[in-house]
């Protein structure tokens, strides 16, 4: 495993972001252009409803992406899709440069993929189950054990699913969905009614996961979750693709300015006199006992050195760069159609 990737897994970090993975082998592998899924112009129709509309994407190799879009925008239909699970009206889907109606036994084994609605057999222990499911895959020896181990449900292994908690059952999904190590790992709305304990669990195996060399889609409206893990984010709406990049790169494309916070020692409106006549400032609020500046990048040297000179003392301070919230809601919003 990288280094770096190492680092960051221990301490629990973000993975090294794209500029920074060329380091990690993973990527710096990466044929150029090769993709773990491409989809092109695929489309689906519900009784006239377009649920997906020529959608275009790509999940690079070893890369996490994160598929997002408010409810009804077509990501469970797109992921059906790409799972051979609904029939498109029209497109195309490659998976590791190959289209799954050629090979669709051999493509599928290589995939591991959670449903947005989990479901087992109630009769069944975990354990039976994902005996099951390696059957399935045709998949004899398994380490069930341990992978159920490792989303937590080692105390229940020989329990039947039927008397399992809601949050049980997805992370018995969760453990379905890794078996076997694929390549791909497709997740659609993986934490869905996990406590937050159970959602480091998962964010922590996806993690691991991809560590090792999966690449990862999967979809999710806890976007504070989607900025933890992944790569490259795609937004949805009405079955089209809005936008498609890094968080950073969708932020400085909306313009959205970083901010700035800082604890001080000193009267609020001192602060807001001392910023109010400097270049670059965009906002000043005070908020949780904190001064908050937007800016344009670059000016936070000066708005500290105008509070020091105004007798201000700085005890700490923090940038914060856009948060996915904000690029989400600028792009899903009908205000924000005019930036397409
Ligand atoms: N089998 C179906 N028959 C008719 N309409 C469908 C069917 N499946 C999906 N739809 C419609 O297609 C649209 C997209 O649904 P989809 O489930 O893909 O959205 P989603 O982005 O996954 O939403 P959510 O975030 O709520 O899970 C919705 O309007 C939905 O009602
Ligand atoms: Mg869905």
């Amino acid at each position: 495993m990288p280094c770096a990737l190492q680092t960051c897994l221990n301490k629990g970090l973000r993975k090294p972001r794209c500029q920074s993975v060329i380091s990690s082998p993973i990527v710096a592998f990466r044929v150029p252009g090769e993709s773990s899924l491409e989809i092109s112009g695929l489309s689906k129709s519900f009784d006239g409803l377009k649920a997906v509309d020529s959608l275009s994407l790509e999940v690079r190799k070893g890369e996490i992406y994160g598929f997002l879009g408010p409810n009804g925008a077509g990501k469970t239909t797109t992921i059906k899709m790409v799972l051979g699970l609904t029939y498109p009206d029209g497109g195309r889907v490659l998976i590791d440069g190959k289209d799954l109606s050629q090979e669709p036994h051999e493509i599928k084994r290589r995939i591991g993929f959670m449903p947005e609605r989990v479901a087992f057999y109630n009769n069944l222990t975990a354990l039976q189950n994902l005996e099951f499911y390696a059957r399935l895959k045709g998949r004899r020896e398994e380490a069930l054990l341990d992978l159920l181990d490792s989303v937590g449900l080692k105390d229940s292994v020989h329990q039947k699913v039927g008397t399992f908690s809601k949050g049980m059952v997805q992370l018995l999904g969760v453990a379905q969905a890794m078996m076997g190590h694929p390549a791909l790992l497709i997740l659609d709305e993986p934490t869905i009614g996990l406590d937050p304990n159970w959602t480091r669990v998962v964010k922590d195996r996806v993690k691991e996961a991809n560590a090792s060399g999966a690449s990862v889609f999967f979809s999710s409206h806890i976007l504070s979750e989607v900025q933890e893990l992944a790569d490259r984010v795609g937004i949805l709406n009405k079955g089209g693709l809005l936008a498609q990049d890094t968080v950073e790169n969708l932020g400085s494309r909306l313009d959205i300015k970083p901010r700035l916070r800082i604890s001080f020692d000193g009267k609020p409106a001192a602060a807001e006199q001392a910023l109010r006549s400097l270049d670059g400032i965009e906002a000043i609020e005070f908020r949780e006992g904190e001064l908050v500046v937007v800016s344009e990048p670059g000016t936070r040297t000066s708005v500290l050195s105008e509070l020091e000179k105004a007798g201000i003392h700085v005890r700490d301070f923090r940038t914060e760069e856009a948060s996915l919230e904000e690029v989400f809601l600028r792009y899903t919003t009908s205000a924000a159609e005019s930036i397409r």
